[in-house]
């Protein structure tokens, strides 16, 4: 099928400025105020098997991975099962220890992935429960496994994955919730998710406002061999994924890093050339968060902070709406995409096909 740009100069401008209605999609239908929880009617998992739950592994490549981690993130504080997420492609050549006890999700914007998909096969050859979480309906991933989630984020054209990350994330948002509260996640805190999650959208909308201020600090950053980004459990996998699209799109290196393991070696690359983007939301770490914006300024290093609100020691804040805690890293992470959307833009790349990469990569 080939789709039009409506408009915008690029697919990718398209798929970031279309989140708030993608965000609508995966939510609508799906939430129960009346238990304030949610209905995902392709898990196939009943209550009784999901409380025998004991531990959750997430498989997905590239951009998928990291949603993935942030998804880890979502099921372990909500539903207290103990989660995590691994590339594919790695965990299927390290002969994992495959055990009755775990739940498999398998995230894949295509469905498609043949390292997600030989993952999937390898699982249940081995008799494992997998999930998909999965865009693409009908997709190879979707078929092979025992149940899932499409993130309905529509069709994504750019070769770097925007608005499907974040579809994704929410999507796990959901499956946290749902988890939740067949365990230990009581009502309010349900209802409290909720409310959370109904403001997305119209929060997605205020940030694409600030596109113009991004537009302006990514000229700043344009010239930049090298940026560090930063983040503390929820917002280092948000690092990670806004460090991916800036490479992916500017080919400027990037690198990101947990905030806390600054001073264990990336410390010493500090300096006025290497710019710091830190992700530093206002919850229980901001006061951790705020010395390693010190520590780098104490070095001359440049900070570009994303924020609840403005951060002293950081040249420029991005300025974001505060959702509640957990749902944060979904919002922090868009102003990253306008930034690297535009900083590629100013380098005059090729952004909706940069050069070595593919949409889905279906070999080996
Ligand atoms: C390719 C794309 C990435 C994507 C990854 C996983 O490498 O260039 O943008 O994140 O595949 O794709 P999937 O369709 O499985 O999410």
């Amino acid at each position: 099928a080939s789709y039009d740009m409506g408009g915008h100069d690029t697919f990718m401008h398209k798929e970031i400025s279309e989140q708030p209605d993608a965000v609508d999609r995966v939510l609508r239908g799906r939430i129960d105020d009346r238990f304030s929880t949610v209905h995902l009617g392709g898990l196939n998992l009943d209550p009784r098997e999901a409380r025998t739950i004991r531990r959750i592994k997430i498989l997905g490549c590239g951009t998928s991975y990291h949603a993935g981690l942030i998804g880890a993130g979502l099921i372990e504080s909500m539903a207290r099962i103990p989660a995590d997420a691994e590339p594919a492609s790695e965990f299927r050549y390290r002969n994992p220890v495959v055990d009755p006890d775990t739940l498999y999700i398998a995230v894949s914007q295509s469905g498609e992935t043949y390292d997600v998909l030989a993952a999937v096969q390898e699982l249940k050859r081995k008799g494992a429960r997998v999930l998909g979480v999965v865009n693409v309906v009908g997709s190879a991933i979707a078929r092979e496994a025992d149940g899932g989630m499409y993130v309905h984020a529509g069709p994504e054209v750019c070769v770097v994955s925007t608005k499907c990350f974040t579809n994704t994330v929410v999507a796990f948002a959901l499956l946290a919730l749902h988890l939740g509260r067949i365990r230990d996640l009581s009502v309010t805190d349900g209802k409290r998710i909720i409310e959370g999650l109904r403001k997305l959208p119209g929060q997605i909308e205020e940030i694409l406002k600030s596109e113009d201020e991004i537009k302006k600090l990514a000229k700043e950053y344009a010239g930049a061999q090298s940026m560090m980004f930063i983040g503390r459990v929820r917002g280092y996998p948000v690092a990670l994924e806004a460090s991916l699209k800036l490479k992916e799109i500017s080919y400027i290196h990037a690198e990101a890093y947990p905030a806390s393991e600054l001073k264990h070696g990336p410390l010493a690359l500090i300096e006025p050339a290497l710019p710091t983007v830190a992700i530093v939301p206002d919850d229980d770490l901001l006061e951790k968060n705020r010395g390693a914006l010190e520590e780098i300024k104490a070095r001359s290093g440049r900070i570009l902070a994303v924020a609840h609100q403005p951060q002293e020691k950081a040249d420029h804040t991005i300025v974001v709406p505060k959702n509640e805690d957990e749902l944060d890293p979904i919002l922090m992470g868009i102003p990253l995409q306008l930034l690297a959307y535009h900083t590629a833009l100013a380098m005059g790349r090729d952004i909706d096909k940069p050069r070595n990469l593919a949409k889905s990569v279906t070999v080996e």
